[in-house]
C-alpha cells in the first residue's frame, strides 16, 4: 500500500507543551511502595528510592508527573505524610480498600521528583476537604517564610518553597465511586472557591478543574458546560480521562481507538468554547489530558482482591504488542491535538497500568508500552506540523473511515532536526511512505527506529524483553523527501537533520 504526506512549515498546529509527556503516580497498589520506594532493595538510595527504577524514568524524560491520586486523593489528609516517619498514621484508603502506611509524603516525594528530573503535578482534596485545605497545601509547598505553614515546611527540612505550578482541583468528581463525589454545580462553586483562594496564595500556579471521568460518563458534555459556568473565572485546564481495552479481541478495532480519542477532545474543545463564548470571556481554557492509557488486562484479578492490605498488586497491567501500537496512535493523537491539550499524563508510571514494572528484591523492566512512550517524550519536543496524509482506509465495528497509516512530524528547530511519527495498522500491507517538505531542507538521516515483527499478544517480562526497538534500513532522506518502507503492524520514529 502506497501513503503520501505533505508537511510545510507554514502549516504548524502549534508548539508542543512539553508537558503533553507527562505521567502519573498514585498512592496505590505497588506504584509508591515496592515501585518507586523500597529501601530494602539492593539498588536502594540512602532514602529508600530504587535506583533502578530512577533511571528508567529518567529514560522516559518525563517532565511532570502527577500526585498523589487518583481516587486516592479523595480521602488522603496530605499532613499525614510530613513530619517524623514514626509519628506518620497509618489509614484506611478507602478508594482501593488498602492501608496507607504514610512512609512516604510531600517531602519525599518531592525530592525524589528532583531526582527523577521531573515537576509535580499536584492534587487538591475535594472530596473529603475543601477551600480551607487546599489554600494551606499551597502555602506549606509554595510560601517563603514566616507563617506558621511555609515555617513547618521548612522545619520539616525544606528551606525553599517547592515551587509547584501545576495542580488539580480534586478528582473525577463526577464519578458515584469517588469519595465525596458531588453535582457539577457543587463541585464547580468549590473548585471556583477553591482555586480562587489558592491563586490568592500564589498567583503563579494554574489550575486544572475536573471534567467528566470518561467520554462514557452519562453527565458528560453537560458536567464540562455546568462546571466550567461556575469555576471558568478561575481556571486554565480542563480535565479530561480516557482508558481503552481490546476485551473483544477485534484488533483492527482496537488500533481505531485514538479515534474515540481524538472525538472525545474535540468534544470537550467544543463545550470549553462555548462557555468562552457564553460568558464572553477572552480566556482560553485548554485542555489536560491528564490520564490515559490501555487498561482492562488486569481487571479479572483485581476482582478478587483481599481489602486492607499494605501495597497490594493491582491494577498491573501486563502489556502487550498490540497496546504498544495503540499507545503510539494515542501519542500521535495528543500530538495532534497539541493546540489545545497543554498537558497529557500516562496514567500511570510503575507498576500501576505502567510502562515500568518491578519485583520485589528483583529486576525492574520495560513493557512493550515504554517505547512509545519514550519515542514521543524524548523526539515529540517542538512544533506539531499538520499532516496532509492520503491513504486508503478501513472501517471497523465502531468506526468508519480509518486510515491505515497514524502519522505526524514533529519540527524541532533547539535539535535542528524533523521527526516523523508513524504506525501501521494494516495487519497485512506495508506502508510505502512518500513524505515531502516543501519548505523544509533535509540533510541526513540521523535515526530510523520501528517495533515491529512481534506477535500481537507478546510481552516482556522480568527475564526477557521480548518487544523492543530495532532499526529500519528501508528509509531514504533527500533534500525535499522522506521515503520509508513501514512494516506491517509497526510504529515508526524517522529522525532527520536539517540543513
Ligand atoms: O489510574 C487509576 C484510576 O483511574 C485513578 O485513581 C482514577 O482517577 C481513575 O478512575
Amino acid at each position: 500500500m502506497k501513503a503520501s504526506m505533505q508537511i510545510s512549515k507554514n502549516f504548524q498546529i502549534s508548539k508542543i507543551d512539553d508537558r503533553l509527556y507527562g505521567s502519573f503516580i498514585e498512592h496505590m497498589g505497588r506504584a509508591v511502595y515496592e515501585g518507586i520506594y523500597e529501601p530494602d532493595h539492593p539498588t536502594a538510595d540512602e532514602k529508600g528510592f530504587r535506583n533502578d527504577v530512577k533511571e528508567l524514568i529518567q529514560e522516559l524524560n518525563i517532565p511532570l508527573i502527577r500526585y498523589p491520586g487518583g481516587n486516592f486523593l479523595s480521602g488522603y489528609n496530605w499532613e499525614d505524610g510530613i513530619g517524623p516517619r514514626e509519628e506518620r498514621p497509618k489509614r484506611l484508603d478507602l478508594a482501593w480498600k488498602t492501608i496507607e502506611t504514610n512512609e512516604v509524603g510531600l517531602h519525599e516525594f518531592f525530592d525524589w521528583s528532583q531526582e527523577a528530573n521531573a515537576e509535580i503535578n499536584m492534587a487538591v482534596n475535594l472530596g473529603t476537604r475543601g477551600v480551607d485545605d487546599a489554600r494551606r497545601l499551597v502555602e506549606y509547598c509554595n510560601f517563603p517564610s514566616g507563617t506558621e505553614l511555609s515555617d513547618l515546611r521548612r522545619q520539616n527540612g525544606h528551606e525553599e518553597p517547592f515551587a509547584i505550578k501545576t495542580w488539580c482541583l480534586g478528582n473525577e468528581m463526577d464519578g458515584p465511586w469517588q469519595i465525596g463525589q458531588k453535582s457539577a454545580v457543587d463541585y464547580g462553586k468549590l473548585a471556583a472557591q477553591a482555586g480562587k483562594a489558592m491563586k490568592l496564595v500564589d498567583d503563579s500556579i494554574e489550575l486544572v478543574l475536573c471534567g467528566s471521568s470518561s467520554s462514557e460518563m452519562p453527565t458528560f458534555a453537560s458536567w464540562e458546560a455546568e462546571v466550567l459556568e461556575e469555576a471558568y473565572d478561575y481556571v486554565d485546564y480542563l480535565s479530561l480521562h480516557r482508558y481503552y481495552g481490546n476485551q473483544e479481541n477485534d484488533l483492527e478495532n482496537y488500533l481505531a481507538k485514538s479515534i474515540d480519542m481524538d472525538n472525545f477532545i474535540k468534544s470537550v474543545i467544543a463545550v470549553c468554547d462555548y462557555v468562552k463564548a457564553k460568558k464572553k470571556s477572552k480566556k482560553t481554557i485548554n485542555l489536560s489530558f491528564d490520564e490515559w492509557n490501555v487498561w482492562y488486562h488486569s481487571n479479572e484479578q483485581d476482582s478478587k482482591n483481599e481489602p486492607w492490605q499494605i501495597a497490594p498488586p493491582i491494577l498491573e497491567d501486563v502489556y502487550n504488542f498490540e497496546d504498544a501500537l495503540l499507545v503510539g496512535c494515542l501519542l500521535i493523537t495528543l500530538m495532534k491535538n497539541s493546540d489545545r491539550v497543554k498537558i497529557a499524563c500516562l496514567a500511570q508510571l510503575v507498576n500501576v497500568i505502567a510502562p515500568i514494572m518491578t519485583e520485589k528484591d528483583g529486576p525492574a523492566w520495560r513493557q512493550t508500552i515504554f517505547y512509545p512512550f519514550m519515542h514521543a517524550s524524548l523526539y515529540g519536543r517542538g512544533i506539531a506540523l499538520t499532516p496532509n496524509v492520503q491513504v486508503d482506509t478501513y472501517d471497523s465495528k465502531d468506526f468508519a473511515d480509518v486510515p491505515y497509516l497514524e502519522s505526524i512530524a514533529v519540527l524541532n528547530e533547539d535539535e535542528n532536526e524533523l521527526v516523523i511519527f508513524a504506525v501501521n495498522r494494516s495487519k497485512d500491507e506495508s506502508i510505502a511512505l512518500d513524505c515531502e517538505l516543501s519548505d523544509i531542507e533535509l540533510g541526513q538521516l540521523k535515526e530510523a527506529t520501528e517495533l515491529a515483527g512481534f506477535d500481537i499478544k507478546a510481552i516482556n517480562n522480568r527475564d526477557e524483553e521480548v518487544v523492543k526497538t530495532s532499526n529500519n534500513k528501508d528509509v531514504t532522506v533527500e533534500a525535499h523527501r522522506v521515503k520509508a518502507q513501514l512494516k506491517p503492524l509497526s510504529w515508526n520514529v524517522i529522525r532527520v537533520s536539517l540543513v
